[in-house]
């Protein structure tokens, strides 16, 4: 098992670049297989290639652990929809953020990070990386001047999600990038979730996308992985390196079934939108919430940045109740559609409650969300019967 980090192609052909988001979805990363004709790629199930000699690869493989084709289509696809020319996949969102922190990161050094940031990746942060060292300092990311006076002598990465999870806070790509390279520090954005279709970060240079693929990018709740995407070479080559040498990647079944997912991300993403926002329409008129979180509200305060820097708002909505989290444990409990599970992204509808679920790592800190949170991954089913479960579950 070689050393040497995986180098084989990125995005795709160079007409890649040139053609539009829905078709380099479909095509981008691989053509018909050579040997059949097979239109999708094959689940390349094997943990190890075959050499002609010693050293003498076929195609360019050897040892799963350090490429396999299945996921190379994945990564070269991934690297496509997000406009960059590298892309290299994970087992979970997760193994991609640890990637990426421990490629980035060194002992003394420091990070900022969202003041809403997902609870996993503040507990990494904040329980792991600790350990080795690392200090961090959270910031809003709807506040450039306050990212600006959190970056530090030592400070080598500006981290941010945008929109965030679960207040939907949003961050402009543009100008926390300037911020962060007048100092000389990396800049990273999470964009699980805009995904791809709605937002490039790195067209607003940012200098790596990070998505959990579990959400839309596979979008069927049917698979976890994780994605690094950037243009910088010597990143990808650090990435790669982590990706091979503490392996954290995924097996062929679950890349196949998340390059089955992008295919479809331009509609589904449009449906998620089109049903989110009938949703906001209604929950903002209703007596028993307090507050809507999104973005594509005229009066949410980072409206303009999400307008300028997004194709659309997107399918994640946080509510507050205003009879607190009695009501909003109570809220979960009663949908029918939406369904109260953990994770989001997917074509079916699912409703948690933040405070109890997804972020209860952040309980006591100062990421700590409120209790009468609701957050709701509004799915592709029909509009009609969203609206009615919810506020059937409201009354
Ligand atoms: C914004 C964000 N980033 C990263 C992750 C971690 O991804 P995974 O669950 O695939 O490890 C999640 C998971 O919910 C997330 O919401």
């Amino acid at each position: 098992m070689s050393d040497s980090a995986d180098r084989r192609p990125g995005p795709g052909t160079p007409a890649d670049k040139d053609r539009g988001f829905a078709t380099r979805a479909i095509h981008a990363g691989h053509e018909p297989d050579p040997l059949t004709g097979a239109v999708n790629v094959p689940i390349y199930a094997s943990s190890t290639f075959a050499q002609d000699g010693v050293g003498g690869m076929r195609g360019g493989y050897e040892y799963a652990r350090t490429g396999n084709p299945t996921r190379t289509a994945l990564e070269a696809n991934l690297a496509s929809l997000e406009g960059g020319s590298f892309g290299r996949a994970f087992g979970s969102g997760m193994a991609a953020t640890d990637t990426a922190l421990r490629a980035l990161l060194r002992p003394g050094d420091h990070v900022v990070i969202p003041d809403d940031a997902y609870g996993g990746t503040f507990r990494l942060i904040d329980k792991v990386l600790t350990q080795w060292g690392i200090t961090y300092t959270p910031a809003a990311v709807s506040d450039v001047d306050a990212i600006r006076a959190a970056i530090r002598p030592e400070t080598k990465v500006v981290w941010i999600e945008t929109p965030t999870n679960p207040l939907l806070n949003v961050g402009d790509i543009e100008a926390i990038a300037a911020v962060a390279h007048e100092s000389g520090t990396r800049f990273v954005v999470d964009n699980t979730f805009a995904s791809p279709y709605l937002q490039q970060p790195l067209a607003w240079g940012a200098d790596v996308v990070l998505h959990s693929t579990t959400k839309y990018l596979g979008g069927h709740s049917d698979v976890v992985g994780g994605a690094l995407v950037t243009d910088d070479d010597e990143l990808d080559a650090a990435f790669a390196f982590l990706q091979n040498g503490a392996g954290a990647v995924p097996g062929p079944f679950d890349a196949f079934l998340t390059l089955r997912g992008t295919k479809t991300l331009a509609v589904r993403m449009e449906q998620h939108s089109r049903n989110a926002e009938a949703l906001v329409d209604v929950l903002t008129r209703h007596p028993a919430i307090s507050t809507v979180l999104y973005p594509g509200l005229e009066d949410h305060p980072n409206h303009a940045v999400a307008a300028r820097q997004m194709r659309r708002f997107g399918g994640m909505i946080s509510v507050r109740l205003r009879d607190g989290a009695d009501a909003a444990r109570r809220f979960c409990a009663r949908t029918q559609i939406f369904t109260l599970a953990e994770s989001l992204g997917g074509i079916e509808s699912l409703i948690e409650h933040p405070a109890a679920m997804t972020h209860a790592s952040t309980a006591g800190s100062m990421l700590e969300v409120p209790d009468d949170l609701v957050r709701l991954s509004v799915g592709i089913e029909d509009v009609g019967d969203l609206l009615a479960d919810v506020t059937e579950a409201l009354s």
